[in-house]
This record gives C-alpha cells, structure tokens and sequence, in this order.
C-alpha cells in the first residue's frame, strides 16, 4: 500500500490509457534507494518516486501499486517487456544504451555521482582512490559504469541498501553512486562521509515498453503539469530540501 502527503493539485484531463491490470497502474521499482523508494517503519513503500507514481495514478484515476523489481531487471528492460509493470520507476537515468529497450519520458530530475568514503579511510577526494582502496557501487548502475571507467577497484551490491552496509561494515572504504542518494545517505549516518560530487550530467526518466508511446505521451503531460502547478516543487522540498 502507498500513500501519499502531497497537497498540490493535479488538475487536469488525459486520454485513457490501457494499463496491464486495468484500474490500477503498476509501476516497477528497485526499494531500497532512499529518499526515491523505501519502505518506512510500517512497511509503506514512500518516496519521491513514489510521490510521482501516485500523482500519476490520480490523474488517471486508478489506484496504484509498486511492484519491487531487481534494478537489473528494470533496468535492461527485461521487467517492462515481461509486463510486469506499466511503468518503470526507479530513480533511473536516461542513457543511450537503456534508450534501444525502452521508452523514456521526458528527464524529472538532474543528478550526478557523489563519492562516499568510510569516516576513517583518509579519502578527500577522488585522487586519493588507487587500488587499496574497495569502491562499492549497486551493479548495473551509472555508478557502476563510471568505477569500471576510472579502473577502479569494485565490489557490486545487487541493491544499494546492501552498498550502505558494505560501507558501514567496512567491506568496501569509499562507495560510488548518484549523489541524491549518497547526499541523503550521509545525512542519516555518521561513520561515512561525502566526499566529492562527480559531474555527470545525469538525467532521470520514467520508461515504460518501447512500443508505449501512449501511456508516455500521457506521462509527460502530467510531469509538465507537476512542474507548473508547483507539485515537483513540492515534492522535492518534501524529500530532498533541507
Ligand atoms: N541513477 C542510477 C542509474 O540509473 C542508479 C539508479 C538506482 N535505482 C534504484 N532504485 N536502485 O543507473
């Protein structure tokens, strides 16, 4: 079950779509990546994300449910043709690469990667990062991509709840991921620290079925909307501000 806080309102009129199970929009994502997709201390998936995939469902007038899916699967497109879900939601960047497996919508978020480093490693910054060093990084990410890039020293965790643990437990001593999450994860936890954003110029999409240009079409309609009626806005003061 999801619920959702937001006050702004999301007026506005959008064709039918056909979804997977009708009356419902069952929308994929990889939990934890927190503040995008968690669950709370009732078990209640909440988020950013999620927040979005409910002003969605509103506006189409139909209930919602998150289905937690590997971030591999999601992201390979294999979960969306597989129909498991008519949406992909999942804190995801928009590259080339995913682009041949499945539609994007237009980018709701600018990200880039943040370098996280054990409290006690002596990392200040990326220079300080040779072959002593374990990264951790959540496999299948542009985090990924970019540790494979640099040469580094990896260890992949399959979600990034057990990345955190990796570095909290001192398997890895620095970790590398996108910068909205490491941001919030060093918030919540005193023994790692940020350390330094890395530019990448990320852009975040939701993706559904490479043949759905109609329930993209409508997707992009209702985020054009959360930006002008102030709803993005919202929440992202909501789950990012201070
Ligand atoms: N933005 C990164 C990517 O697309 C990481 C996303 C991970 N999302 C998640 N829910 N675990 O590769």
């Amino acid at each position: 079950e999801a619920e959702s806080q937001v006050d702004a309102e999301l007026d506005l009129e959008v064709d039918d779509v056909e979804l997977i199970n009708e009356g419902t929009l069952t929308v994929c994502s990889d939990v934890p990546y927190p503040p995008f997709e968690y669950y709370d201390e009732e078990g209640t998936v909440v988020g950013f994300d999620i927040d979005i995939a409910e002003g969605l469902a509103s506006v189409l007038d139909v209930e919602l449910e998150v289905v937690q899916t590997s971030f591999e699967g999601i992201q390979s497109g294999v979960a969306l043709n597989a129909e498991t879900c008519d949406l992909a939601i999942s804190g995801m960047t928009i590259t080339e690469e995913r682009a041949g497996n499945m539609l994007f919508s237009d980018p709701y978020l600018d990200d880039n990667l943040g370098l996280l480093a054990a409290g006690d490693a002596g990392i200040g910054s990326l220079e300080d990062i040779d072959d002593s060093i374990n990264v951790g990084v959540q496999a299948d990410t542009t985090g990924e991509d970019y540790a494979e890039e640099q040469g580094y020293q990896i260890r992949s965790y399959p979600d990034s709840g057990l990345l955190i643990q990796g570095l909290e437990s001192g398997q890895v001593e620095a970790a590398i991921g996108n910068i909205s999450i490491l941001g919030y994860q060093a918030g919540e936890d005193d023994s790692s620290e940020f350390v330094e954003e890395i530019d990448t110029g990320e852009q975040l999409g939701i993706a559904a079925q490479l043949e759905n240009q109609e329930l993209i079409d409508v997707v992009d309609e209702i985020l054009a909307e959360m930006e002008s009626g102030g709803y993005m806005a919202e929440i992202e003061d909501l789950w990012f501000g201070g």
